[in-house]
């Protein structure tokens, strides 16, 4: 079993979608060890977001994932991580594949509905970064 680390990202919250991309999660096969609604400041948004500090995109990406609130979740399954950026879909909605989150659900590279960690290195920062271990039992 692997866990990986997925966001319902501050667009697809707004727009109602967390529902339905729920709903794609459990149909998956997915199982959700952990879920909660937060409100992301600048500043934790920086922290998560620190190896892309960098990137010319990095203010506007803070301030997207800061502007409004968003699900957490962690999420587990066999390869759990490839897993879950298959069903996401490519970074960019106008290139993610038809069926995938982001074809359906994101508007531009920015605004893209989800988040999932990239690898087991980034999932072992992103998890604690947003989870206690207390909120990951069962
Ligand atoms: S990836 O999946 O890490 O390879 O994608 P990458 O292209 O490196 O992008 C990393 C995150 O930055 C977001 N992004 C942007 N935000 C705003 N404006 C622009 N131009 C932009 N380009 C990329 C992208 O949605 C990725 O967010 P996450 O949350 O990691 O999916």
């Amino acid at each position: 079993m692997e866990r990986t680390f997925a966001i319902i990202k501050p667009d697809a919250f707004a727009a109602d979608h967390a529902g339905k991309i729920l709903a794609r999660i459990y149909a998956e096969g997915f199982k959700v060890v952990g879920l909660k609604k937060i409100f992301m400041s600048k500043v934790e948004a920086e922290g998560f977001y620190y190896v892309h500090k960098e990137r010319p995109f990095f203010g506007e990406l803070t301030d997207f994932m800061s502007s409004g609130p968003c699900v957490v979740m962690v999420l587990e399954a066999p390869g759990a991580i490839k897993k879950w950026r298959d069903l996401m879909g490519a970074t960019d909605p106008a290139k993610a594949d038809a069926g995938t989150l982001r074809k359906e659900f994101g508007t531009s590279i920015g605004e893209n509905a989800t988040h999932g960690s990239d690898a087991p290195e980034t999932a072992a920062f992103e998890i604690p970064y947003f989870f206690s271990g207390l909120e990951l039992l069962g």
